[in-house]
């Protein structure tokens, strides 16, 4: 399915949002084809950031927590073998980064009666190797007099993310 729109793996920041995600199969696709669009040309700082910005653009949502503590332990290890440069591990940094991401944006959730309780963070890269960070909720209420918005985030370097 994934082979048939080649066009949405061109960008590595193109999103994705699975609602049903089970283990992570879709997931694991589309970021390997995210990472495989990543320019190899690059200092390890951008790289380990590049291979960031693939996993902080998918949103995958389960029902079971199993399931989901599956498809993020799937995600993290695809993602540290990526960041692996010149024959060097991933950094901290790094490692901590990716839990963080999808810790945010792995989520356990019904998506079909409650998701008006499921919020992301919408994290969109910055020069620097920084993160702009937003709460996103996915479906937030139209018509609330006691609504308050999350609180917003600050836009830090990845090294930040969970420290
Ligand atoms: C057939 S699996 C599909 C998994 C995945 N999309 C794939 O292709 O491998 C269906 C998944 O939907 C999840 N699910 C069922 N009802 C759900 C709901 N209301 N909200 C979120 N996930 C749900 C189940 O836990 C299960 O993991």
């Amino acid at each position: 399915m994934l082979d048939l729109i080649p066009d949405a793996f061109v960008d590595v920041d193109t999103r994705f949002l699975e609602p049903a995600a089970g283990t992570g199969n879709f997931l694991v696709a589309i970021l390997e084809r995210k990472i495989a669009a990543i320019d190899p040309a690059m200092t390890v700082e951008a790289h380990e950031f590049a291979v960031l910005r693939c996993l902080a653009s998918i949103y995958g949502i389960d029902i079971s927590d199993e399931n989901i503590q599956e498809a993020r332990a799937r995600m993290l290890a695809i993602a540290s073998a990526a960041a692996t440069f010149d024959g060097v591990a991933a950094s901290e940094a790094f490692v901590r980064a990716a839990k963080t991401i999808l810790d945010t944006n792995i989520v356990v959730g019904d998506t079909l009666n409650a998701a008006y309780q499921i919020v992301f963070v919408e994290y969109t890269p910055e020069a620097g190797e920084r993160f702009k960070r937003a709460p996103s909720e996915l479906d937030p209420p139209t018509v609330d007099l006691f609504y308050e918005p999350p609180t917003p985030l600050s836009t830090v370097h990845y090294s930040e993310l969970g420290s």
